[in-house]
C-alpha cells in the first residue's frame, strides 16, 4: 500500500509533523473532536468505550465512584481478561496467528500460535494451576524468559482469576525472593534456562535460591534449554503436566474491580512496590490505547520489544494486541545480537506494521550507522512508537527518517507501571508529532502541572510536577500490595491529584513535554531503578559506612548509576572493594543495576537534618554549578568532591 507520508510545519524552533490525508482517511481516529467529546463527560466516554471494546458477562450498576485515594470503574460488572483476549476471537479468527515467537538463536525456527492454539494452551495451563490448588485471588509468580509460556501463564492466571506477578528473568535470586515474600505466592512458574547471546543462562538455579524461606510449595518448570539443573521435590515439568490436562477450562467471572495482576516496581525507598491493577478498567484501557495509539487494524502485526517483566510487555505485547485480535510478536533475544541487522531482519521477515521500542534501543540501533536499516525492506511499517524515557530530537528524527522513511506517524508515549496503559501521546491520525514532545492526554484522561504547594501551574512553558486529575483513568493502579499507607503517601497530593513523580511543562496547545523523574528513581536504559534499593545493597558491605547512588548522564543508556561511598577508615585495595560491591549489586538486584563508577569519599553534602543532598551530587557529576550551599551542614565537602570527581 502506498503511504503518502507526513506533512511538515514549523512553529518557533519546533518542527511539527502531521498525518497526510491518506493516513487520516484510514485511521481509527482522525480528528481532534474525540478529545472535546471525551472532555465533556469522561465517565460517559469511558462507559461507551468499555461497552464497545470489552465483552462483559454482566453490566455495571454504576460506572465510576471516587473517594481519594480509592476510585472504582464499572462497579458490579463482570468480565474476564483471558476470555476477552481469546474466546471472543475464536469464531471469526480461530485460525489467525495470535502470536509469533522468535527465538534468540537464528537457527531455531520461529513458532506461531493461532488464536485457537493459544486458547487451548491457556486452558490446559489454567487446569494445571487449578490442579495445584490455585484459586481466584491467589498470587502466582511467573519467573520466565521471553518464551510463549510466559504469555500462556499470564493468561492462564487471568482465566481462573489468579493474580499474576511477573518477575523479570534477569532479576537476581534475591530480587525474586523479596517479591515472592511480599506477594505470598505458593505456586511459581519458571524454566530450566534461556538463551542469552547464544549461551545458556541457568534460570532454575536462581529460582531455587529465590524460593528459600518463602511460601512456595509447587514450581512448574518449562523445559526451554534442556540444561542440567537441580530439580527439587517441589518441581513439576510444565510439559508433563500440560500433556495430561484438559483443553477446556471455563473463564472465571471476575468483578471489574477484582485484581488482575501485581507488578513490582521501584520507588524512592529500598523496597519495591507491588503495583495493583484491576480487571475491567485495565483491559478497557489496554484495548483502546492499543487500538488508537497504534491505529490497529485487522491485519496488523505488532512488535513491542519490551520484556514481559515490565508493564510495557504486559500491556503491549500481551493484553493490548490480543484484546484487539491482531498478531503480536514475542522476541526472546537482544536487539543487536548476533549482529545489528537483527531488528530489521525481523521487521522484514515478519512484515511488522507497528514497532514499539525504547529510546535506549533506538540509540543503540542508530550507533551502528544508517546503512544498516537501509539494507532492508521496511515498507510494512506503518506506525512507530517510543516509550520509557525522554527521546531526544536526534534519535527521534533518525527513527522517523531512517526507520519510518519519513512516512510513519511516530508517537512518543508517556506512561508508567502505575498507569497501566499509555497516558500522554499524539494519535497517528491526528498528530502533530513533535520531536521530544509527548503530546496531549489520551482522550478521557486529564493531566496538569502543579508546583511544590500543589497549585496548578497554568503558564505555558512553566515547569512543575506532572499529575493526573479526576476522573482517574480506568487503568490507573488501585493500590500498593499490602501497603495502603504507601499508596496514599506516594501517589496522592492535596486529596486531588495522582502524583506521577515526573516533571513536565506544556505548550499553548496543552501538549506536554516530559522532563523526567524529579525523585530518586533512575531510568537506566529505560529500566526503572531505585537508588535506595542500590544503596541498601552497598550499605551491607562491612567496609561501607554510607553510600549515595545517583544517575550520571550516558549517551546510550540515558543515565547510568554511580556510587559515592564513605568507607569505615582507610581502604588498601580499592579495586577489590569495587569488585565486591559490584558483585553484591548483581546478586542483590541483577546485572541491569551494575554501577558505572565509584567515588570513595570522606563525606557527602548533607542538610542540617542529615539528609544527603543528591541534587548537589548530580550537579557535580554533570559539571554544573551547584548553587547555594550555605545551608549545608558541611559545605566544605563540596570542594573536596569536585577534586575527587575530576580525578
Ligand atoms: C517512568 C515510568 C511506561 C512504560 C515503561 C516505563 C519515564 C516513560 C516516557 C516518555 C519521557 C518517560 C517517566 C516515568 N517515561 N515514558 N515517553 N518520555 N519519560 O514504565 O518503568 O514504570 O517508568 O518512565 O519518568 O515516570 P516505568
Amino acid at each position: 500500500m502506498e503511504n503518502s507520508g507526513l506533512n511538515k510545519t514549523e512553529e518557533g524552533d519546533r518542527i511539527f509533523f502531521w498525518p497526510s490525508e491518506e493516513i487520516k482517511q484510514k485511521a481509527c481516529v482522525n480528528s481532534s473532536e474525540v478529545y472535546d467529546q471525551a472532555e465533556k463527560d469522561p465517565v460517559a466516554f469511558w462507559e461507551d468505550l468499555a461497552s464497545k471494546g470489552i465483552a462483559w458477562f454482566s453490566k455495571w450498576e454504576k460506572a465510576y465512584e471516587e473517594k481519594i485515594p480509592d476510585f472504582k470503574w464499572f462497579i458490579g460488572a463482570e468480565t474476564n481478561a483471558a476470555y476477552n483476549c481469546l474466546d471472543r476471537h475464536l469464531n471469526d479468527k480461530g485460525d489467525k496467528t495470535a502470536l509469533i515467537w522468535i527465538p534468540e538463536i537464528k537457527e531455531e525456527e520461529a513458532k506461531k500460535y493461532s488464536y485457537r492454539q493459544l486458547y487451548e494452551e491457556v486452558n490446559k495451563a489454567a487446569n494445571v494451576l487449578k490442579s495445584l490448588g490455585v484459586k481466584k485471588g491467589d498470587v502466582v509468580t511467573i519467573y520466565l524468559p521471553m518464551i510463549p509460556e510466559i504469555i500462556i501463564s499470564v493468561l492462564a492466571c487471568a482465566r481462573i482469576g489468579a493474580v499474576h506477578s511477573v518477575v523479570f528473568s534477569a532479576y537476581s535470586a534475591e530480587a525474586l525472593n523479596t517479591r515472592l515474600k511480599d506477594g505470598g505466592s505458593e505456586v511459581m512458574i519458571t524454566s530450566d534456562g534461556y538463551y542469552r547471546k547464544g549461551k545458556i543462562e541457568d534460570l532454575k538455579k536462581k529460582a531455587n535460591e529465590g524460593i528459600q524461606d518463602t511460601n512456595v510449595k509447587k514450581v512448574l518448570v518449562v523445559k526451554r534449554t534442556g540444561n542440567e539443573t537441580e530439580i527439587t521435590e517441589k518441581d513439576l515439568w510444565w510439559h508433563e503436566q500440560l500433556e495430561k490436562a484438559d483443553n477446556e477450562c471455563e473463564a472465571v467471572k471476575m468483578k471489574s474491580e477484582d485484581l488482575l495482576f501485581l507488578l513490582y516496581t521501584s520507588g524512592t525507598t529500598g523496597k519495591p512496590k507491588g503495583v495493583m491493577h484491576d480487571t475491567g478498567g485495565y483491559i478497557t484501557q489496554a484495548y483502546w490505547t492499543s487500538k488508537w495509539d497504534f491505529d490497529l487494524h485487522e491485519d496488523d502485526v505488532m512488535w513491542c520489544t519490551s520484556d514481559l517483566g515490565w508493564v510495557t510487555g504486559h500491556s503491549y505485547v500481551c493484553y493490548g494486541p490480543l484484546l484487539n485480535g491482531i498478531t503480536t510478536v514475542l522476541f526472546e533475544g537482544l536487539i543487536d545480537w548476533p549482529n545489528p541487522e537483527r531488528p530489521w531482519e525481523i521487521i522484514e521477515e515478519h512484515k511488522i506494521s507497528v514497532f514499539y521500542t525504547a529510546p535506549t534501543a533506538l540509540r543503540l540501533m542508530m550507533s551502528h550507522g544508517k546503512e544498516i536499516p537501509e539494507k532492508f525492506g521496511l515498507e510494512s511499517l506503518r506506525v512507530l512508537g517510543s516509550v520509557g524515557e525522554c527521546i531526544d530530537q536526534k534519535t527521534w528524527l533518525w527513527y522517523l527518517n531512517s526507520v519510518g522513511k519519513g512516512k510513519c506517524p511516530l508517537i512518543d508515549t508517556w506512561w508508567q507501571t502505575e498507569t497501566g496503559g499509555t497516558m500522554i501521546n499524539s494519535l497517528p491520525g491526528v498528530g502533530p508529532f513533535i520531536p521530544a514532545w509527548a503530546g496531549n492526554s489520551f482522550p478521557g484522561t486529564r493531566h496538569t502541572i502543579i508546583d511544590e504547594e500543589g497549585n496548578e501551574v497554568i503558564k505555558t512553558g512553566e515547569q512543575g510536577y506532572l499529575v493526573q486529575k479526576s476522573p482517574f483513568a480506568p487503568g490507573l493502579l488501585r493500590g500498593v500490595w499490602k501497603n495502603p499507607e504507601r499508596f496514599k503517601k506516594t501517589y496522592w497530593r492535596n486529596d486531588k491529584y495522582y502524583f506521577s513523580g515526573d516533571g513536565a511543562y506544556r505548550d499553548d496547545g496543552g501538549r506536554f513535554r516530559i522532563i523526567g523523574r524529579l525523585d530518586d528513581v533512575l531510568k537506566v536504559a529505560g529500566h526503572r531503578m531505585s537508588t535506595g534499593e542500590m544503596e541498601n545493597v552497598i550499605d551491607k558491605h562491612a567496609a561501607v559506612n554510607e553510600a549515595a547512588v545517583i544517575g550520571k548522564p550516558d549517551e546510550l543508556r540515558g543515565e547510568v548509576p554511580v556510587a559515592f561511598v564513605i568507607t569505615k577508615g582507610e581502604i588498601d585495595d580499592k579495586e577489590r572493594l569495587e569488585k565486591e560491591l559490584q558483585d553484591m549489586i548483581v546478586k542483590g538486584i541483577g546485572p541491569i543495576a551494575k554501577l558505572k563508577g565509584f567515588y570513595f569519599v570522606e563525606s557527602l553534602p548533607k542538610t542540617r537534618s542529615g539528609k544527603i543532598m543528591r541534587r548537589i551530587l548530580k550537579s557535580l557529576i554533570k559539571g554544573e554549578e551547584v548553587g547555594d550551599i550555605s545551608t549545608l551542614q558541611n559545605p566544605e565537602s563540596v570542594e573536596k568532591l569536585k577534586e575527587i570527581i575530576k580525578g
